[in-house]
């Protein structure tokens, strides 16, 4: 496996791939990898001659009271798990490389970026956007890869790929969870043992909200108030938000009549925790 950390060397590299007629998959990531991420490489093998996996902790997506400066960071082990899964690149650029002095473009996201997290974490998707942007004009992928887990994320990746015309298939992976439910992510590492015990309760919450629309519930606020109930009964956990929300536009819906999405945030002590389902009724 090859370390790029130059764009240069990386374009260069990526260019050779195309020449030799070789397709390109990308998985871009912020390290601290687990099995969810291993998932979408194994992935991208599957479908792709060659897969590039970028680890870059992108300082523009964090908010400044966010933990950005805490965010996990295990270049070694990420670097172990890239060779075991047989990736052929691991491109690691500097925020220096990625944001030279005076850079000044950003990507704005509509309003499908200002519900949710967008609304908690004001310019979130606009950093997220803007650094998916400048790596596909880098890596230039056939394919790129991201976890479901990120619901609202692959929305906002979908729609700016779709509506800047970037000639990329977006493949979105189911979410990998643990034995509980818990959804693998790297804020996970935050919990303590304690912590983790109770993080179980966002998919229980997710699940009782899917059996409720299972057994006919029709009412968007009664199956809401489900996975609320089910949430408070845990007292370290606190519920930033949890929607029955339209698949494509994020909207809340107040009749369930078509698929729809079941989104929640949770905050676990000091650690923030998101997870997704998507039902059909
Ligand atoms: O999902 C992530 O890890 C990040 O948001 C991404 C897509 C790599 C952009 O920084």
């Amino acid at each position: 496996m090859k370390i790029i950390k130059s764009i240069r060397q990386m374009q260069k590299w990526a260019d050779g791939q195309r020449r030799r007629g070789k397709s390109i998959g990308f998985v871009p990531t912020m390290g601290a990898l687990h099995d969810g991420h291993g998932s979408l490489m194994r992935a991208a093998a599957r479908r792709c001659d060659s897969v590039v996996v970028s680890i870059f902790v992108n300082p523009t997506q964090f908010g400044p009271n966010e933990d950005y400066a805490r965010y996990p960071r295990d270049a070694e082990n990420d670097a172990a798990l890239c060779r075991r899964e047989k990736m052929d690149v691991l491109f690691m650029p500097t925020a220096e490389a990625v944001y030279p002095e005076g850079h000044d473009t950003k990507i704005r996201v509509g309003r499908i970026g200002e519900v949710l997290e967008g609304a908690v974490r004001p310019g979130h998707f606009s950093g997220v956007a803007t650094v998916v942007a400048i790596l596909f004009e880098i890596v230039r992928p056939d394919v790129a890869f991201f976890g479901q887990k990120d619901y609202q994320q692959t929305v906002v990746v979908n729609r700016m790929t779709r509506d800047l015309n970037f000639p990329v298939k977006i493949v979105v992976s189911p979410t990998v969870r643990e034995k509980d439910g818990l959804a693998m992510s790297s804020r996970n590492r935050f919990l303590s043992a304690e912590e983790r015990k109770t993080a179980g309760v966002l998919f229980k919450a997710l699940q009782k909200g899917k059996e409720r629309i299972g057994q006919g519930e029709r009412d968007a606020a009664a199956v809401r108030d489900a996975m609320t109930l089910l949430i408070l009964e845990e007292p370290a956990a606190r519920i930033e938000y949890a929607v029955v929300a339209n698949l494509e536009t994020l909207e809340e819906v107040s009749e369930i009549k078509e698929r729809v999405v079941l989104l929640l945030a949770v905050r676990i002590g000091r650690t923030r925790l998101i997870d997704n389902l998507p039902v059909r009724p």
